[in-house]
Order: structure tokens, then C-alpha cells, then sequence
């Protein structure tokens, strides 16, 4: 059954370390896709060098928003949809709602015309599953720094308060639908994955149950 599950949090809150779990115990049993915004294509990486390079400072919000929805329409169609025609899990660290909480709620771009853009970057395709890694904005900026300086990018580098913005926005929309589960990323390691593979499981059983399994094109 295909389902479609995205991992967002602010910087350094251990969201890779979690698709590598989940891919790994989802892998046992089922063909999974693991994929990462922005990126994951050709044409998404080479945006992804654009907007993330620390040397564009001056690059508008809105260039931005446009780049980051550039390479999520791409994405979607050449990697996503095909995945989930063909049956598999797909993991996408970071998708639309990373717009949102940092476009949005970071850059304070409106959020009613980025939702109209994300809808048609996406052709509405929604994840069935949004797992948020909440960690306080000081402590995931640190765990970050710690690691390897090349990773360091132009978002990053921007003031404390935005990122302050960002995680407020990221709870703020999880209170808005029940496709999001919030969990406490200072939790170990081994706990955390426990908890996603709970929900993670619950939604497969629901959409066998439903035998639709279409819930990812809706909220
Ligand atoms: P990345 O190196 O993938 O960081 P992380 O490990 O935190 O995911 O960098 C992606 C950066 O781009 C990250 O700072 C969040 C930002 N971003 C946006 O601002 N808007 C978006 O729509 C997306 C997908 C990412």
C-alpha cells in the first residue's frame, strides 16, 4: 500500500537519523523511497545549490519561495507520484509545509497565496503522515554547528529569531490537521523511532481499512 510520509523540523533535529530508522523497518516489508526537498532530482539539486548558497544574500523572498516550489513540482512529478503509482512508502525529508514555516512564518510571507502556490507545485498531492521533530531552536542551531561545516547553509545562518518564527509556525500548523504527529526530538534516539513506527503502522492498518488508499490526496 502506498503511503506517503514527510519529516520536517527546524535545523538539527535529528530528521535523518529518523528516515534511516523508518526506512530500514518499513524496508523489511515493502519497497520504500527515501527523498529530500530540495533536491531529489537533477533539476532539484541544481536549485537546491541556487537557493541554499550562503553567497546569495541578496536573493528576494519571493525568488526564494518560487525556487523551493520549483523544485517540489519537480520532484513530485518525476519522483513522488510514480513512487506512490507504483505501491511504495515515500519518505521526503522536508516538503510544502517547510515553505510555510519558512517562507511563512519565518520570512512573514503571506501564508494564503504560498498555500495556492503549494497546491500547484504539489498538484495537491498532501502526505498522509507529517512527522515534526520539535526542538528548541538554540539546541538544534547547536546540535547543527557541531556537525560537518559544509552543511552549513544560507537559511541557517539567518538571525535566532526567525528560526524562533519557524518552529512556532511548524507547531502552529500541527494543530491545524490531524496528518501531523509532533514528537520531543531531545527524546533518544531509539524512543522516538518507537513512537513513528506506532503511527506509522496505525495509518497502514487505516488504509487498509479504507482500501481507497488514496488518503494522500487529501488534508
Ligand atoms: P538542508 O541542508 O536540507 O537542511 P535540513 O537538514 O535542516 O533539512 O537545508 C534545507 C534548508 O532549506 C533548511 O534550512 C530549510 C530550508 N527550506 C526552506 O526554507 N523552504 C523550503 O520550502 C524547504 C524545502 C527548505
Amino acid at each position: 500500500m502506498s503511503l506517503f510520509i514527510t519529516f520536517e523540523g527546524p535545523e538539527g533535529s535529528g530528521k535523518s537519523t529518523q528516515i534511516g530508522l523508518l526506512a530500514t523497518a518499513l524496508g523489511e516489508a515493502q519497497r520504500v523511497l527515501v527523498t529530500r526537498e530540495p533536491g531529489g532530482t537533477r533539476i532539484g539539486n541544481a536549485i537546491r545549490s541556487l537557493v541554499l548558497d550562503p553567497a546569495h544574500t541578496e536573493m528576494s523572498p519571493r525568488a526564494e519561495t518560487l525556487l523551493f516550489n520549483a523544485a517540489r513540482a519537480q520532484i513530485v512529478d518525476e519522483i513522488i507520484r510514480p513512487a506512490l503509482a507504483r505501491g511504495e512508502i515515500v519518505l521526503c525529508d522536508r516538503y510544502a509545509d517547510s515553505t510555510l514555516a519558512y517562507q511563512g512564518f519565518g520570512h512573514g510571507q503571506p501564508l494564503g497565496p504560498l498555500r495556492q502556490l503549494a497546491a500547484y507545485a504539489t498538484a495537491e498531492l498532501t502526505p498522509d503522515l507529517t512527522i515534526f521533530l520539535d526542538i528548541d531552536v538554540v539546541a538544534g542551531l547547536a546540535r547543527k554547528r557541531a556537525g560537518a561545516v559544509e552543511e552549513w547553509n544560507r537559511m541557517e545562518e539567518k538571525a535566532l529569531a526567525f528560526h524562533e518564527n519557524v518552529r512556532r509556525g511548524y507547531l502552529t500548523l500541527a494543530e491545524q490537521s490531524s496528518r501531523w504527529l509532533v514528537i520531543d526530538a531531545t527524546l533518544p534516539a531509539a524512543t522516538i523511532h518507537q513512537q513513528i513506527m506506532a503511527q506509522v503502522h496505525q495509518r497502514i492498518n487505516q488504509g487498509a481499512d479504507d482500501e481507497a488508499g488514496n488518503g494522500h490526496y487529501q488534508q
